[in-house]
């Protein structure tokens, strides 16, 4: 761990931790079904055979919660509404409750209107959700925006796609390859409208949260730098070019359905912040014609691209390398490509997976990227905000609660709370920067 203090950020600079509804809340038969309660009872799906019916049980101990944020002194808490929990009898009271408990403590609520946890009756292929999203997002925003400033629409619609749409490993487990990039539309239509419904009712400050890395290509051969240049417009452009330029990128938009030139001035509603969650960058080449073991994830044959992991850095437990440079060039290059369409940056969600609660890999991690982040601010990009991902050790997805993310680890058994040194850790770097705390 490194000993010279993390340098000053500018006075104002938000810092927080970031969970989402399916991954904390537990609870769910207070709520209806998401297509993550039908993919999690299917046999083989989540590695370890575990559901988030209980999870950390936040909805019964958020107030607990509440004062770990408040006690790490944070200045603002990313969490996510559950659309099927609004969707049922008495759902919005316990954002309700849990709003007003944040606000008592002094901490800036920024609520995700979506965190994957789609009602089970919905289908991303349907146009029509991303209607249903504003219409969702509009009752929210009338019962939560007295004390809700700061909104983000979505998070990681690329991972959406691609993980749950085209590769099939997350829910609702559709493999259909690039026939999943409607997927990808529609959640943007749906971003663009739900922005829309969010002015109405008065709101100023609105972002999505994206997931960025950088797509190093594996040697500077015209074969691999086609491949990184494919999986960089694949994963990174096709969802930042619509909302800060307006369009697709090259040879994209003729795949998107319907009058994609008017849905993109719906897509492009101009944004208060840009939300980037960053992990790590990623080695791409040329295809290799074979399956491929990649984050916990199996490739199918047969992808315009090949990856790997970046070789010579250390990794995490979940095997992500640490490369907090990539954190720095994804931000410089996000402002030399889109320069001043792109609005401030907030990175909201930056973290890793590391069992133990003296936990220095994990402080190791994040002293080194928030000094990346600072490297990009002295080069000239305007961030405003830093999330850590997690506060709690959660529900990983397709993982299960094998990887653990938080600041503050979870007993699955009991549900109790500690904190880790990592926790005690990021409260003295948010002492010294002056955060509320
Ligand atoms: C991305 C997702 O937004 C979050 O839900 C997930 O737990 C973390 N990254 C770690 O994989």
């Amino acid at each position: 761990m490194a000993t010279n203090p993390i340098p000053r950020f500018p006075d104002g600079f938000l810092w927080g931790v970031s969970t989402s509804a399916h991954q904390i809340e537990g609870a769910a038969s207070l709520r209806e079904r998401s297509v993550w309660d039908a993919f999690t009872e299917r046999p083989g799906r989540v590695k370890d055979g575990s559901t988030a019916a209980v999870a950390c049980d936040h909805y019964h101990r958020y107030r607990e919660d509440v004062a770990l944020l408040a006690d790490l002194g944070v200045d603002a808490y990313r969490f996510s509404v559950s659309w099927p929990r609004v969707n049922s009898p008495g759902g919005l009271d316990f954002y309700d409750r849990l709003v007003d408990e944040l606000c008592a403590a002094g901490v800036r609520p920024v609520p995700t209107l979506f965190h994957w946890d789609l009602p089970v009756a919905l289908d991303w292929l349907e146009r029509d959700t991303a209607s249903r999203f504003a219409a969702y997002v509009a009752l929210v925003a009338d019962r939560l925006g007295d004390r809700v400033g700061t909104w983000i629409t979505l998070n990681e619609p690329a991972e959406h796609t691609l993980l749950g749409h085209a590769l099939g490993a997350h829910a609702p487990g559709k493999a259909l390859l690039f026939d999943a990039l409607p997927v990808a539309h529609h959640q943007l239509l749906a971003h663009g409208l739900a922005v829309r419904a969010l002015r109405a009712s008065g709101a100023t400050d609105i972002g999505i949260a994206n997931s960025h890395a950088p797509a190093w290509p594996a040697s500077g051969e015209p074969a691999d730098l086609e491949a990184a240049e494919f999986y960089d417009v694949l994963l990174n452009r096709t969802f930042a070019d619509p909302l800060l330029l307006g369009r697709y990128p090259d040879g994209v938009g003729e795949l998107m359905p319907g009058d994609v030139d008017a849905d993109l001035k719906v897509i492009a509603e101009p944004l208060d912040w840009y939300g980037i969650n960053y992990y790590a960058p990623t080695r791409v080449g040329a295809p290799q014609g074979a399956e491929i073991e990649f984050g916990g994830l199996t490739l199918p044959a047969g992808l315009p691209f090949s990856v790997r992991t970046i070789e010579g850095r250390p990794v995490t437990d979940f095997g992500w390398p640490v490369v907090p440079e990539g954190l720095t060039e994804l931000l410089t290059g996000f402002r030399a490509r889109y320069g001043d369409r792109l609005p401030p940056v907030v990175i909201t969600e930056n973290g890793c997976s590391y069992d133990g609660l003296d936990d220095q890999e994990r402080i190791t991690y994040l002293d080194g990227h928030i000094r990346a982040l600072h490297e990009a601010l002295a080069a000239g990009v305007d961030v405003r905000g830093y999330f850590v991902w997690s506060l709690l050790d959660n529900f990983e997805w397709a993982e299960g609660y094998a990887r653990r993310f938080g600041l503050v680890h979870v007993d699955f058994d009991t549900r109790t709370r500690t904190p880790k040194a990592s926790y005690h850790w990021y409260r003295e770097v948010l002492r010294a920067q002056g955060a509320r705390g």
